[in-house]
């Protein structure tokens, strides 16, 4: 029996950097409230041309690459996103053409921010049955297209980006050894895009409303995330036989540092274990957690034999965590 581990990172980040000041001269806002209420300083956001598509195929190539695998090597490929390109096709397909990936099946997945964890724990079941030798999972957002840019409460959150890794079968007691998702669709109401859908399709009045734009209760949203982040990551590490102190590295949804900082206190971890980028990138939803996973590798903080523990949470509602070895020993 083998278990699902991941062989190569990739990430990709737009150009453009948005800062607090600017948002300052769009909405009643400052750089103040935003960094002591959120931990962001800035945030990437898309150019017009750039679709999420176009993010994930630039992170997915760089984590190919970074696994020394060929696009048609893959059997599956996992785009978690919240902003696809179009209701359908599915990202992932127009993913699988840009990459070449011709024996790949494909396909989106949507978990709200809590999309990468579940797209991660879906594509390692596909390696542990013996489907498929290489999966590639990617979160990927451009999350500025759906954002109110007159709603200060949320426009100043969220941000664009990508991230991508290869999943590839790796001896057991290596790689993904647990992990819980779970959800509460009652609560759905506390974040969501209204309308664009079937149960509200698009009309010049939904367009008015800016019912096509997130809507967020924060407060609500703020304390069902502080509850959950740490009993999830105490969930797996206890299914996978492993305790706090076991934690090399954290690597938390990033919604806002408080929360952050509040997981890190239930789990009795220092701050330096934990990897932040919400300053840097804010919150970019199912890349959030990928972005900074691919960041820690590049730089060797991640080394062979780490204990990774990943959390997210978000639309859904959903939640989800798994605890990683570092590493594909031979
Ligand atoms: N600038 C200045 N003032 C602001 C801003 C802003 N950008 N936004 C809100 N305020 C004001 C409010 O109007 C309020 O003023 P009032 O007291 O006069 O009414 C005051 O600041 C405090 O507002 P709160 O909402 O209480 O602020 P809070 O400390 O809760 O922070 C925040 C708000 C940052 C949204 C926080 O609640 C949060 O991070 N929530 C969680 C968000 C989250 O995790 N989202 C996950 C998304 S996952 C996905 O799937 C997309």
């Amino acid at each position: 029996m083998c278990n699902a581990g991941i062989i190569g990172v990739g990430a990709y980040l737009p150009d453009r950097v948005l800062t607090n000041d600017e948002l300052q001269k769009m909405v009643d806002t400052n750089d103040q409230w935003i960094r002591t209420r959120s931990g962001i300083k800035e945030r990437r956001i898309a150019s017009p041309e750039l679709a999420t598509s176009d993010l994930a195929v630039i992170a997915g190539e760089r984590a190919l690459a970074d696994a020394g695998v060929a696009p048609e090597e893959l059997g599956l490929i996992i785009v978690a996103t919240n902003t696809p390109d179009t209701i359908f096709p599915a990202t992932a397909c127009l993913v699988q053409d840009r990459l070449g990936a011709v024996k790949a099946a494909a396909f989106d997945l949507a978990a709200g921010c809590t999309g990468f964890v579940y797209a991660l724990a879906t594509g390692s079941q596909f390696i542990t049955s013996g489907t498929y030798k290489k999966v590639l999972v990617i979160g990927a957002e451009c999350l500025s297209r759906i954002v109110n840019w007159e709603d200060r409460k949320t426009c100043v959150l969220f941000g664009d980006g990508a991230g991508a890794v290869v999943l590839s079968p790796v001896p057991a007691g290596n790689g993904i050894l647990s992990f819980t998702l779970r959800s509460d669709g009652s609560k759905g109401q506390l974040l969501s895009v209204p309308a664009g859908g079937s149960r509200q399709p698009a009309t010049r009045e939904t367009v008015d409303q800016k019912l096509h734009t997130i809507h967020m209760d924060g407060q609500e949203v703020f304390k069902f995330a502080v509850r959950v982040m740490g009993k999830a990551a105490l969930e797996v590490l206890a299914a996978a036989g492993l305790n706090r102190s076991d934690i090399d590295y954290f690597i938390p949804h990033q919604a806002n540092i408080r929360i952050i900082e509040s997981a890190a206190k239930r789990l009795n971890l220092s701050m330096d274990k934990v990897l932040v980028n919400l300053d840097r990138y804010g919150n970019t939803s199912t890349a959030s957690i990928p972005l900074a996973l691919t960041e820690a590798v590049q730089d060797g903080r991640i080394k062979q034999g780490d204990h990774i523990v990943m959390v997210g949470f978000g639309a859904g509602l959903t939640w989800g965590a798994t605890v990683i070895k570092w590493g594909s020993p031979a």
